[in-house]
């Protein structure tokens, strides 16, 4: 299957041109958030998808019809996609969901002054790059990769597609702090503990759940049911955009899977870059269960 690689650059960020175009990404810049508005915000592989279907349940209090019969990117459109406009006019879901993987340099002046609540998901990076890693052979919209230790490479210097990793985390993160309208989830948090981060979601979306709201979101957001679900598994794009002969989006659903890709030499190689990028950051990662 051919690539659809065309790389859009936007504010020195390469973003897939299949996907985004420079009017899509300025209009990104300058759409009228709502204060009702729900924005997940996340680096690529984090957990987006995961959080689009927790905040669906939630919304309709673990009911898995909604989130059974539309697909994810209608419940939960992208921002920064040509096609956002027509979908979020198209879109059932009250409050409006929105989803971005936008950095808080790019996004955050266009959320200031609204109330909109946003859900910030992050990974630890080294399961992110893997994850990453195997997107990108499935995904026809992004670049054609090489060897693991060379997309590693590009990973610690920022140069994928979307950006670097450390200013998406630094940028958002160090809003926390001074934006209370700012929830950050990680992924971990979600794997090890899915009951309690829905409670802490919903809560934070002013729609606390009956325990057995909570028990039916858990069911219906769990690994195997996301696999199962063709409304949330990708399998309905079709293989010029997505070649599921080549892997699942759905992959493993696992903390520490880097351990499987990650030679000594290429985690202490890791570890020397993150140290120096991350000395200004105090956050803690979860690196396996
Ligand atoms: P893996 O490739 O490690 O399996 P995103 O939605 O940000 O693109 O992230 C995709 C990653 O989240 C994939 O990771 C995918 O399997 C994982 N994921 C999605 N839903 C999940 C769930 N319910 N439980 C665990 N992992 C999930």
């Amino acid at each position: 299957m051919a690539r659809l690689d065309v790389t859009e650059t936007f504010h020195g960020i390469m973003f897939p041109g299949h996907l985004h175009t420079q009017d899509s990404l300025q209009l990104a810049l300058k759409f009228p958030f709502q204060d009702t508005d729900i924005v997940i915000v996340s680096y690529p592989k984090s957990g987006t998808t995961w959080m689009q279907e927790i905040v669906s349940l939630i919304s309709s209090r673990g009911d898995p019809q909604v989130s059974q019969t539309v697909p994810n990117w209608t419940r939960a459109p992208w921002l920064e996609h040509h096609y956002f406009a027509a979908v979020l006019e198209a879109s059932p879901t009250t409050p409006r969901v929105i989803t971005s993987h936008l950095p808080h340099h790019l996004l955050g002046p266009t959320l200031q002054g609204t109330k909109a609540k946003v859900i910030y998901v992050s990974r630890n990076p080294k399961d992110v790059t893997v994850s990453f890693y195997h997107f990108h052979k499935i995904a026809n919209f992004l670049p054609e990769v090489g060897s693991f230790p060379e997309f590693l490479n590009q990973f610690l210097e920022g140069t994928l597609h979307y950006g670097s990793w450390f200013d998406h985390i630094k940028g958002w993160t160090s809003q926390t702090a001074t934006m209370n309208n700012l929830l950050h989830i990680t992924y971990e948090e979600m794997s090890l503990d899915l009951h309690g981060v829905i409670k802490r979601v919903s809560s934070y979306l002013h729609s606390p759940l009956l325990e057995d709201e909570i028990n039916n979101c858990v069911k219906h957001c769990s690994f195997d049911s996301m696999k199962d679900n063709k409304m949330a598994n990708y399998t309905l794009v079709t293989a010029d955009i997505m070649d599921h002969s080549k892997g699942s989006f759905m992959r493993k659903g696992k903390i520490g899977d880097w351990e499987n890709m990650f030679t000594e030499e290429l985690n202490q190689y890791f570890k020397s870059i993150f140290q120096s990028k991350m000395e200004d950051c105090a956050l803690e990662f979860v690196w396996e269960d």
